[in-house]
């Protein structure tokens, strides 16, 4: 099934939303580059697009956060969920909704959807016995437990014994239903090694789960039945929903609906994978509405092997770290060293190796290298030659006419990694062409043609280069587009859209014979290593 509903021409995807216990760090920043990145791509293939990120901020994790903080929930959420706009900011995020499910119109639509679970008759009032881990906000099953009743992603957290009078919801009602979906949509959940963890666990059998906790009180009371508050992810999930009201419509579901669902797109990390792929589901079937296209769960990023984590307190600061190199660096790093699906560890001298060699010179000294010689041997302008009169097995020519079919495919299959290494072979080959072709000696022979030939292809595959990798360094690619004489900066939705469409720039020869170029300046300064 294609990820964009072609009747409607709209991408909608979202991140998940983060917990306020603490201010975000690399790893909770990852998953929001990386939608950044695929909005990013969706608008430059003409589509219009709701990139959705936000805040989850009830349950007892936030709650027992704040209260050891001496704040009150409400306080400390507020303060914490403002970190994660001024990260998303620093980092460059084209954001268009920013969800936080303290929102009022939040509560409405949680109601809403409570009413129509209960009409259908999937929810019921049970005891729930069971070891809970406040961090994960979820129950676990005995025999996941490490030595000493430990969590097993939080392994510094013990889990707590739970025996409560919750309500539940019928999940077991729909096992037949999702083993189905499964069947019929194998491009619902990605990547395949997910797939088939969460097929192995949806034929284990599904249990019901409880949706609401007594004793808690940051959080939404359950409609009826004020003693019980609503478990933090079924307050949490739904955030998707209310974050798809338009800025002044009355929150109901039929408004919430409306335009973007079903969302296209889900991009959560693997920890959070039943809620997305199980639970989610389930709950929407039973509210008669239509699922997701597709969920996508992404690897961890570790330091020395362990998942970083505000539990674990092993996280690196990505403000720091913005601060230091750049949105772009930090950005072009974790999609291009990471594949997406995969773990990686993050390590400061491999992120300044990588970024020095691929950002400064491979592409910047490649650029720079290219414009002293147009300005040299060719009166400072494109050359005058026009792209059919370049034949097609010119070693870049016959790279860049394919390249982006096949950075659009990789793109399109979150294959983000081959997306930047595909664009990176052209810049190498660029560089290989200049060596072996030595335009310098051309022009000494007076091959006025050839030396033009020459200079126009590489200046031809850098911009194709910066364009493909604009929804990644949106920075660095615009300053390239201005040194070659666009007027288009990638960060303006609105002139990339009109102006730059991957229809025609997403193809080789796009470069005009005697175009006024910009000046020429570094684009990525080499990072010394310390
Ligand atoms: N609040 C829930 C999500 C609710 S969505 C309706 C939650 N929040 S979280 O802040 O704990 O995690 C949010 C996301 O950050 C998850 O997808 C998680 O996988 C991701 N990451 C947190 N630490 C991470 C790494 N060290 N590496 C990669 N992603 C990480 O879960």
């Amino acid at each position: 099934m294609s990820l964009v509903d072609k009747t409607k021409n709209t991408f909608a995807l979202t991140t998940p939303l983060y917990y306020v216990n603490d201010l975000p760090h690399i790893g909770s920043a990852y998953t929001t580059m990386a939608a950044d990145v695929m909005a990013r791509f969706q608008r430059l293939m003409g589509h219009e697009v709701l990139l959705v990120t936000g805040t989850d901020e009830h349950g007892q994790k936030i709650q027992r956060t704040a209260e050891s903080k001496g704040i009150e929930p409400q306080e400390f959420s507020n303060q914490m969920s403002a970190g994660f706009v001024s990260l998303w900011e620093l980092l460059n995020i084209q954001y268009d909704r920013f969800i936080r499910t303290t929102n009022p119109n939040h509560e409405k639509i949680v109601k809403e959807f409570f009413g129509r679970l209960w009409e259908s008759g999937d929810i019921y009032l049970g005891q729930q016995k069971g070891w809970y881990c406040v961090s994960c906000e979820e129950f676990k099953e005995e025999r996941e437990l490490l030595e000493g009743n430990l969590c097993p992603i939080h392994t510094n957290k013990e889990v707590e014994w739970r025996d409560e009078e919750n309500y539940f919801f019928k999940l077991s009602k729909y096992q037949s239903q999702l083993e189905e979906l499964y069947q019929s949509r194998p491009d619902f959940l990605q990547p395949e090694s997910r797939r088939n963890e969460i097929l192995n666990f949806i034929k284990g059998g599904l249990q019901d789960f409880s949706i609401s906790r007594v004793n808690l009180e940051w959080g939404f009371p359950v409609p009826n039945d004020p003693k019980h508050t609503l478990y933090v992810w079924f307050d949490a999930l739904l955030g998707y929903v209310t974050a798809l009201l338009e800025p002044d419509s009355e929150p109901t579901l039929e408004n919430a609906l409306a335009k973007w669902w079903p969302i296209n797109l889900h991009l959560i990390g693997k920890d959070i994978l039943r809620f997305h792929a199980v639970s989610w589901p389930a709950l929407l079937i039973s509210a008669n509405l239509p699922l997701p296209k597709r969920v996508f769960g992404h690897g961890f990023l570790t330091k020395d092997g362990q998942k970083m984590g505000k539990s674990l307190g092993n996280t690196i600061d990505p403000v720091e770290l913005v601060k230091k190199y750049g949105s772009d660096a930090i950005r072009y790093y974790f999609i291009k060293e990471i594949g997406f699906g995969k773990d990686g560890d993050f390590n400061e001298v491999r992120f300044i190796e990588v970024v020095n060699a691929d950002l400064a010179k491979n592409l910047g000294n490649l650029l720079n290298r290219n414009l002293k010689m147009v300005k040299k041997y060719c009166g400072g302008n494109v050359p005058s030659i026009a792209s059919e009169n370049v034949p097609d097995d010119n070693p870049l020519k016959a790279i860049g006419l394919q390249l982006g079919e096949q950075v659009k495919a990789n793109y399109e299959a979150l294959a983000f990694d081959r997306a930047c290494e595909a664009v990176l072979r052209l810049s190498q080959a660029c560089n290989k062409y200049i060596d072996d072709q030595a335009p310098w000696s051309l022009y000494k022979q007076g091959q006025q043609q050839e030396v033009e030939i020459v200079l126009y292809v590489v200046l031809e595959s850098v911009r194709l280069a910066a364009y493909l990798l604009s929804p990644v360094i949106p920075n660095i690619s615009s300053d390239i587009y201005q040194q070659l004489g666009f007027g288009i900066d990638f960060n303006n939705q609105i002139d990339t859209a009109k102006l730059a469409p991957f229809a025609v720039h997403g193809n080789w020869g796009l470069l005009s014979s005697g175009q006024e170029l910009g000046q020429a300046k570094p684009i990525f300064q080499m990072i010394e290593l310390s």
